[in-house]
């Protein structure tokens, strides 16, 4: 069997309680597709709502997590209290993490490691600069992330483990990467997998493509061999535009 399609919302830092509510009523009464994992990506004081209101067949992630499982870190969220909430996942290393709060490589594995102690999906987030991609680096960059933040982890880690790849220059730019650029460097961290994990392990991954992605694009980049969904900012704000993503992902699983 094929690699499931997944759609994964991050709300970022959007939304209040009257506009998540709203969201998951919108949510309601849809056909949920059973064939597409969906999840959404709140911030921290909506995950119980949200966890509350969403469609069963919908997964809801943290954005965020300490390394560390409990402990004074006033303001931080624990992965014992996403996993005690009923979270799914949580995503690290998003690349507004790494550039506004200075999240190294190291970091961002610790946090996986945590995370995964607790039974937590781990969307981990990689993606090159502008100017590294205008340099050719965006594959050995990208290389050196995966290799300082994923190496270190068991094989059996892998199992809940989600990569999403995601060039900063197309964040909420409006620019998306091409169906073609996005293949080749999901294509290109599969191999990096398979070179310290082994071809079967890599295959079976999950690898997201996120950057701008939205109903009209989505199609194209989701029918690639190695992107497996996106992790979708600005398009997952709208309960409509969500579900046209859930669908169109919908249509090419049953193709
Ligand atoms: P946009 O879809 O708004 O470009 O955001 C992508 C993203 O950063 C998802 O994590």
């Amino acid at each position: 069997m094929g690699r499931q399609l997944h759609v994964i919302g991050n709300w970022k830092m959007n939304h209040d309680v009257q506009s998540c509510t709203d969201f998951w009523s919108e949510l309601d009464g849809e056909d949920m597709p059973t064939t597409v994992a969906a999840g959404i990506a709140a911030p921290a004081p909506l995950l119980s709502d949200s966890l509350h209101k969403c469609p069963f067949s919908t997964k809801i992630y943290g954005q965020n997590c300490h390394q560390a499982l409990s402990g004074a870190y006033t303001g931080e969220t624990s992965a014992a209290l996403l996993q005690s909430l009923g979270c799914a996942g949580v995503v690290l290393g998003h690349s507004e993490r790494r550039q506004y709060f200075n999240e190294s490589d190291a970091l961002i594995h610790d946090k996986i490691n945590t995370a995964t102690s607790q039974n937590l999906q781990a969307v981990y987030c990689c993606g090159e600069s502008l100017e590294q991609r205008k340099a050719g680096e965006h594959k050995s960059f990208v290389r050196s992330q995966i290799e300082n933040s994923l190496f270190g982890l068991e094989p059996a880690q892998l199992q809940q483990l989600i990569i999403a790849y995601e060039p900063i220059w197309a964040i909420g730019t409006g620019e998306t990467a091409s169906a073609a650029q996005a293949e080749e460097m999901c294509a290109e961290i599969r191999q990096i997998m398979a070179s310290k994990f082994g071809q079967g392990a890599a295959d079976d991954l999950i690898i997201l493509y996120g950057g701008s992605v939205k109903p009209s694009n989505a199609h194209e980049i989701f029918s690639q061999e190695n992107v497996d969904g996106g992790l979708v900012g600005g398009a997952s704000l709208k309960a409509e535009s969500f579900v046209t993503l859930l669908r169109i992902a919908e249509e090419l699983m049953s193709a």
